[in-house]
C-alpha cells in the first residue's frame, strides 16, 4: 500500500481527461542513481563547469575532455535501471487516448521502462552527430578521443548544449501536446531551463490542469493547480494506483 496522499479532485480530473502531457527532468532519474544538475551538494553543475563541458565553445577548446566526460556519464547510465517512477509513467500512458511524454533527460530510461511516445528535447547520450553538419551518424562507440565524420569534422554527443537550439521537430511536438492536453504533469524538473520550462506555462494558459511532482518547490509551484511534494518513484505509483482503482 502506497501512503502518498493523492487529492481525489486530481484523480477525477485524470479519469475524465483524454489528453495528458508530461514533462520530466533529471529528478525522475535520481532514484535510479543518476545525479541531477542543480542539487547544491550532489548536482553535476556543483562539481563541473557547464561552460567547459556543455557548450560548443567548450567542445572546440577541449574536445577530448568533453568526449571523456560524456563517456563517463554514458557508462554510469548503462549501469542503472529504470525506477518505479519511470515504470508508473509507462503504465499511465495506457489510460489515455493521447499521452505525450516530453523529457529533458538523455538517458533512455523512459524508453527502457516501456514508454512509447517519448519526445526527447535535449537529445540522447547514446547517439553521436557530426559537429559541423549536425546530422546524427549513429550510436556512440568507445574511443579515447572523438572520431571524425566523413566530412572531416569531429563527432560529438547528440545532446543539446547551452546556447544551442532544441531539435525543431521535438519542440513542435512538445508544444502541440502542452497546448492541447487537459492535464499536464511536470515531474522532477527545477523548471529553470527554457524553452522546456515554458511548456507547463503554455499548458496553463491553454486551460489545462497543471500538476507538479517534486520534493522541493520550484519556479512552477506557485502556478500549479496541484503540487505533490515527494519523490517521483513514490508519488507516481500512488497516482497510478488511485487512477486504476477509479477508472
Ligand atoms: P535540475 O537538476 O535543474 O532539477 C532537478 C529537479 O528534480 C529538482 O527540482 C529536484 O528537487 C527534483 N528532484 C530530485 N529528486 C527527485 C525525485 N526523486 N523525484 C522528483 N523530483 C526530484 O534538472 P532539470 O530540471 O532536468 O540540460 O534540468 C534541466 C536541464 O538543465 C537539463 O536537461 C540539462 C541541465 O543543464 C542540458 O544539458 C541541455
Amino acid at each position: 500500500m502506497n501512503t502518498c496522499i493523492i487529492p481525489s479532485e486530481l484523480v477525477e480530473r485524470l479519469v475524465s481527461a483524454r489528453r495528458v502531457a508530461v514533462l520530466t527532468g533529471a529528478g525522475i532519474s535520481a532514484e535510479s542513481g543518476i545525479p541531477t544538475f542543480r542539487d547544491a551538494l550532489t548536482g553535476l553543475w556543483a562539481h563541473y563547469d557547464p561552460q567547459e563541458l556543455a557548450t560548443p565553445e567548450g567542445f572546440a577548446r577541449n574536445p577530448k575532455l568533453v568526449w571523456e566526460w560524456y563517456a563517463e556519464r554514458r557508462a554510469r547510465i548503462a549501469g542503472v535501471a529504470p525506477n518505479p517512477g519511470h515504470f508508473a509513467l509507462a503504465a499511465l500512458e495506457k489510460h489515455f487516448e493521447r499521452f505525450t511524454l516530453v523529457t529533458q533527460n538523455i538517458d533512455s530510461l523512459h524508453q527502457r521502462a516501456g514508454s512509447r511516445e517519448v519526445v526527447e528535447l535535449h537529445g540522447n547520450i547514446a547517439r553521436v552527430k557530426c559537429s559541423a553538419e549536425e546530422i546524427v551518424v549513429g550510436e556512440y562507440a568507445e574511443t579515447e578521443s572523438p572520431p571524425r565524420c566523413r566530412c572531416g569534422a569531429l563527432l560529438r554527443p547528440d545532446v543539446v548544449w547551452f546556447g544551442e537550439m532544441l531539435p525543431a521537430g521535438a519542440m513542435a511536438r512538445a508544444e502541440e501536446a502542452a497546448e492541447h492536453c487537459e492535464v499536464f504533469l511536470s515531474i522532477g524538473t527545477s523548471a529553470q531551463v527554457y524553452p522546456a520550462a515554458e511548456l507547463p506555462l503554455r499548458a496553463l494558459s491553454a486551460g489545462a490542469t497543471v500538476v507538479e511532482i517534486n520534493p522541493e518547490r520550484t519556479a512552477l509551484s506557485r502556478h500549479a493547480h496541484f503540487v505533490l511534494p515527494g519523490a517521483a518513484g513514490k508519488v507516481l505509483p500512488a497516482l497510478l494506483e488511485k487512477l486504476a482503482a477509479s477508472a
